[in-house]
């Protein structure tokens, strides 16, 4: 079996919410990464999370990121906080890993990346469903030019917010959530992973509901003044000249449209959830009359959050480059922040970031593992 034949990174998970239970399982399936530790402003949560994992001992935040022994910080806080507390990881000495998205604005992400620069030190960010089956064999499909060029793309989340579920849903409706920069980091990197990256953009935003009321469990009843734009219509023009119509909502009851897809000059793929590591893809060729099954050519078709975390540990020893990158989320960050200022000031907005596409996974991974 094919185990990285360096000692594993030590990570601290900061952040012991809804999605953290994800990430504790990741530390103990991928082999180049494991938890040891966990924290939380609510101290008994890393408590109750440290009884749950074996090997993770809960400690206050300070003494987390005083610990010699954690190479990196996972940082699952909620999205207000996400640079302060990357920041306060970077200056602590270790890596770091966030949920999305990387910032809240340009300037703190920017400030992020230059701060682990100077530092040595790696920053990466969720989502890493592009690293599952279903994007991977996408990415597959359209470099082996079986929809040629590629010259549009549509991509549509669509739902009615997330307060019928979470516990804790006020973070959704807060400057860092509404549909677009909660839901629209998984459209935005899936299609940069298979385009490339964005040139320019232009947007319309609207807000339907200026308050929502929870109906989840412990705080039904509750109400959320609404800070962002709750319906977010987009259209960005790649790089490598193909136009793409992105519409994320928070707004709507029901939709009958397709997740993504992604048209070329000699075909059309039908990609599945970009929330999801596997899922169903489908091609229509150039005169074709139906859509063909496809199968997955890649690794991890179900639930592998945490993979991203495992390839930047791996890339950490190896001395190579990460693919959930922290210059991976800010041009997603530009693009989502460029969304909302188009729409406020009425013209197209040029995105002034340009990383390179992410490099594809290798086809044959070992559960666990991300290099071959
Ligand atoms: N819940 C999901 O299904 C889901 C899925 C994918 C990504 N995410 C992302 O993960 C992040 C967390 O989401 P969640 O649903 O787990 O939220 P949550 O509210 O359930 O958990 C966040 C936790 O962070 C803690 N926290 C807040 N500020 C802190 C600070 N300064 N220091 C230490 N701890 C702090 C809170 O006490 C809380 O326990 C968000 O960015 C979200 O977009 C969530």
């Amino acid at each position: 079996m094919n185990l990285p034949k360096y000692t594993p990174l030590k990570a601290g998970i900061i952040g012991c919410g809804n999605i953290s239970d994800r990430y504790f399982q990741a530390g103990a399936r991928f082999h180049d990464f494991s938890v040891i530790a966990c924290a939380d402003l609510q101290e008994s949560r890393a408590r109750e999370k440290a009884l749950q994992y074996p090997g993770v001992v809960g400690m206050p935040v300070s003494q987390l990121l005083d610990s010699k022994a954690i190479d990196l910080a996972i940082n699952l806080t909620v999205p207000g906080v996400h640079a302060e507390v990357a920041a306060m990881a970077l200056e602590a000495g270790k890596h770091v890993y966030g949920e999305k998205p990387l910032a809240l604005r340009t300037s703190d992400g920017a400030a992020l990346l230059a701060l682990a620069d100077k530092q040595g030190l790696r920053v990466g960010s969720a989502p890493d469903t592009f690293l599952g089956a279903g994007m991977q064999t996408a990415r597959k499909l359209i470099d082996d030019g079986w929809i040629g060029r590629p010259v549009a793309a549509t991509a549509f989340m669509q739902c009615h917010g997330h307060e019928h579920w979470h516990p804790d849903p006020e973070f959704y409706y807060l400057q860092g959530g509404g549909p677009l920069f909660d839901m629209g980091p998984y459209y935005l990197t899936a299609l940069i992973h298979l385009l490339g990256p964005v040139k320019r953009v232009c947007g319309l935003t609207s807000q339907a509901f200026p308050e929502r009321i929870i109906t989840s469990e412990a705080k039904y009843g509750t109400v959320v003044h609404v800070e962002v734009p709750t319906h977010v219509a987009g259209t960005l023009e790649f790089v490598q000249g193909a136009i793409v119509t992105l519409v994320t909502s928070f707004d709507v009851w029901r939709h009958s449209m397709p997740h993504l897809e992604v048209h070329g000059t000699t075909g059309s793929l039908h990609l599945p959830d970009p929330n999801t590591f596997g899922g169903e893809l489908l091609l229509s060729r150039a005169g074709g009359e139906t859509w063909e099954h496809l199968p997955h050519s890649h690794g991890y078709p179900t639930e592998a959050r945490g993979i991203g975390v495992a390839d930047m540990a791996a890339a950490i020893q190896r001395k190579e480059p990460h693919r959930a990158s922290g210059a991976l989320a800010y041009h997603v960050l530009e693009i989502m922040e460029a969304l909302h200022t188009s729409a406020d000031q009425g013209q197209h907005i040029s995105i002034r970031s340009c990383p390179p596409r992410p490099d594809a996974l290798d086809m044959d991974l070992r559960d666990g593992c991300v290099r071959t």
